[in-house]
């Protein structure tokens, strides 16, 4: 079955532009190796030149006027149909993510659930699409606001989530009537291609949404500079979304930006220590660390800090390490070398500032692979580095406090402000909880992680730019609004 899906895999790595795969002539430069066994290649094709993003950005504008006149309840059935493929095509949808990015296999099902769920809601929004009436100053005049689609959108999207964030990147702005290139993160364009391949299959018409596979560089720099590019929705590090952002500004192009976290459970001194654990262990080593919403910090109240420590640890110590594919692994290997390397360097940037290593796993026989170990650091500072930096790895900090005023205060003590959670039961601390913790989303009694797709995601300060992505709120980023004034005197 996994043997099936490689040679899948590979053949997916091509572009997608008009409809079909395109691969490029030439010697592949973007080259994918298995990240759980790095002497095998899963794909390689030759990343998009200007040429290519040229033929995309115009295949993409020729194919608007068709899509965007076609009635929005019409696109919405499109994305009802794409649902009910990608429900259908769920396992493989698992593996082809468990494969090329190496999360576990139950992550990767929960995400590709997402994917389904952002489909499904976003098809109903096509049945209310539009704007509101209104009442006018006159009285022979007719108010009212209508929705259009933008034109050409980019979507870049990176590769901790192959399938959920291209999927809730492009289902509201297909729905809104927008063509989509989707730039996908060079480390895992099997998954995009598959993705808008059964959108397609499910209606979607040639060249409304495309797939680039490219680097970063001068055809991802092309893409933003595209005259017939009317917005991009970007999902990355904080560094490359001011990057996009400046630069779309230079040709006053709106950008939505879903960047870095640095999340904190806090965890106060009457809260349930068993479902405290669980939600932080988790949190912190679910999906090898590598997702924007990880809980990287847990801050406890001295009290109660030594026993959620044994029980974190003791939760850790049961997590099996190994191949994203094989159905028993917890932690699957980082998603590149690099990635490992960066979250390498943090332990030992750790250990010279002085935190503790309470714990870290064991690895076992495992074969040539980005390994790495959930690792728990105690007595952190809110000042040292592992405390404030995006690690993206299955690291956690334990910050201790003296009270809940001193968390919520170490909690704010960083450039983000994507996702935060506390365990307790006190109303009064909860809500103090919810209006102090500066973040885009608070959770209580439960993980730092994701959310529900019709719901807002998003985060403030470095976490994020421009409107929250997700919920209902996310048709307005990929539409604009026209306010007719109709004089029937
Ligand atoms: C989640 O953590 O469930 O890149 C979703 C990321 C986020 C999405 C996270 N934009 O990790």
């Amino acid at each position: 079955m996994v043997a099936m899906l490689e040679k899948d895999l590979g053949a997916l790595y091509a572009h997608f532009i008009g409809g079909r795969r395109v691969r490029g002539d030439g010697e592949p430069d973007l080259v994918r190796a298995n990240p759980a066994a790095t002497d095998e290649v899963l794909g390689s094709l030759c990343s998009a030149d200007l040429a290519t993003v040229r033929s995309a950005v115009q295949v993409a504008a020729a194919a608007c006027p068709k899509w965007r006149n076609t009635p929005a309840p019409s696109r919405g059935r499109v994305l009802l149909e794409a649902t009910r493929l990608m429900d259908a095509h769920r396992e493989e949808l698992a593996q082809l993510i468990a494969l090329e990015e190496g999360k576990a296999l139950k992550d990767a099902r929960v995400e590709v659930q997402r994917g389904i769920n952002i489909t499904e809601f976003m098809s109903g929004e096509g049945r209310r699409f539009g704007g509101y009436t209104s009442a006018s100053e006159s009285s022979t005049k007719f108010a009212f606001t209508t929705r259009q689609p933008l034109g050409v959108v980019a979507c870049i999207t990176p590769w901790n989530f192959p399938i959920a964030i291209p999927a809730w990147k492009i289902a509201p702005a297909l729905v809104a009537g927008n063509s989509v290139i989707l730039k996908p993160a060079s480390a895992t364009p099997g998954c995009a291609v598959r993705l808008a391949e059964l959108y397609q299959e499910a209606g979607v018409p040639d060249g409304v949404l495309n797939v680039l596979a490219a680097r970063g560089g001068p055809a991802a720099e092309a893409l933003l500079d595209a005259e017939e590019v009317r917005a991009v929705s970007l999902t990355g590090s904080t560094a490359t979304g001011r990057h996009v952002a400046a630069r779309c500004a230079a040709r006053g192009v709106p950008v939505q930006a879903e960047l870095g976290g640095k999340n904190a459970a806090i965890v106060l001194a009457d809260a349930d220590l068993d479902l405290a654990a669980a939600g932080i262990a988790d949190g912190a080593f679910g999906s090898t660390g590598q997702r924007c919403t990880a809980t990287s910090r847990t801050i406890v109240v001295d009290s109660v800090a030594d026993r959620l420590l044994d029980k974190v640890v003791a939760r850790a110590r049961a997590l099996k390490v190994g191949p994203g594919i094989a159905e028993d692994t917890d932690v699957g290997p980082a998603v590149t070398a690099d990635q490992r390397k960066i979250v390498l360097d943090y332990l030992e940037v750790g250990a010279r500032e002085g935190a503790e290593v309470v714990y870290r796993g064991e690895l076992g026989a495992l074969s040539a692979g980005h390994w790495l170990a959930p690792t728990v650091f105690d007595r952190v500072r809110p000042e040292m580095r592992v405390a404030r930096e995006e690690i993206f790895g299955p690291v956690l900090s334990i910050i201790r406090v003296p009270d809940a005023d001193a968390a919520f205060e170490a909690a704010n003590a960083v450039e983000y402000g994507l996702a935060a959670s506390v365990y307790t039961h006190d109303v009064q601390a909860i809500f103090r909880f919810v209006d102090r913790v500066d973040v885009g989303i608070a959770h209580v009694n439960q993980p730092t992680l994701g959310g529900e797709v019709h719901l807002p995601f998003g985060g403030v300060k470095s976490s994020g730019i421009g409107p929250h992505e997700q919920g209902r709120d996310a048709i307005d980023f990929f539409t604009k609004i026209k306010t007719v004034y109709v004089n029937h005197g």
